[in-house]
């Protein structure tokens, strides 16, 4: 068996197509969103190694177009667990593949809860925290919770 040097993140590359955009060629909205959520729920389902269910999507923006023609490259990754729910960071850039420009398009977080066969919660492996970059994320990751739980004023940004 080959083993993957992380199971906590990967990254997903798709060419756009025109059935992924708008008469105009702007890609959908949607499309990106549908990709985020597919890369964030392998990279929680490779984590855990259980089934999982998308229980959040924090609100996205699109700071760039992308057009068809353009290689979406999405990349995810644990930055939290808790008991049963695991945070995924999902970035998205957006690939020229004629002139090789490179342009972020949207950061997003997801969070996942993996599932038993009732559907019930269950509990997830630990994510392990062992660089100072990952400890950053871990803490951004505890402030998002707090937000989305209710647990802080949701007007004060971290
Ligand atoms: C996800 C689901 C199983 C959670 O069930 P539940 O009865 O609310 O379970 P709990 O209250 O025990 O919460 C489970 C975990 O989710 C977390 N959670 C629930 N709502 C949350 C929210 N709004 N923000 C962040 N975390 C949340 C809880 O904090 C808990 O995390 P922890 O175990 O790590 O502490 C249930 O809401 C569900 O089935 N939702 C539908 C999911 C779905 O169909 N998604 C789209 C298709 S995949």
């Amino acid at each position: 068996m080959i083993e993957r040097a992380s199971a906590d993140e990967l990254t997903l590359a798709q060419v756009m197509l025109p059935e992924d955009a708008n008469p105009r060629g702007n890609v959908h909205g949607g499309t990106l969103m549908k990709l985020a959520d597919t890369a964030g729920g392998v990279c929680a389902t490779r984590h855990s190694r259980q089934q999982v269910v998308t229980v959040v999507m924090d609100s996205m923006t699109f700071e760039e177009p992308v057009y068809v023609g353009n290689l979406v490259v999405v990349h995810a990754q644990v930055t939290w667990t808790g008991r049963s729910s695991i945070e995924t960071e999902v970035t998205i850039e957006a690939e020229d593949v004629l002139t090789g420009e490179v342009r972020r398009v949207s950061t997003a977080y997801l969070v996942y809860v993996a599932i038993d066969e009732h559907g019930r919660p269950t509990a997830v492996r630990p994510f392990e925290v062992t660089t100072a970059e990952q400890r950053r994320r871990w803490h951004a990751a505890e402030q998002r919770r707090a937000r989305r739980l209710g647990l802080v004023d949701s007007s004060v940004r971290a």
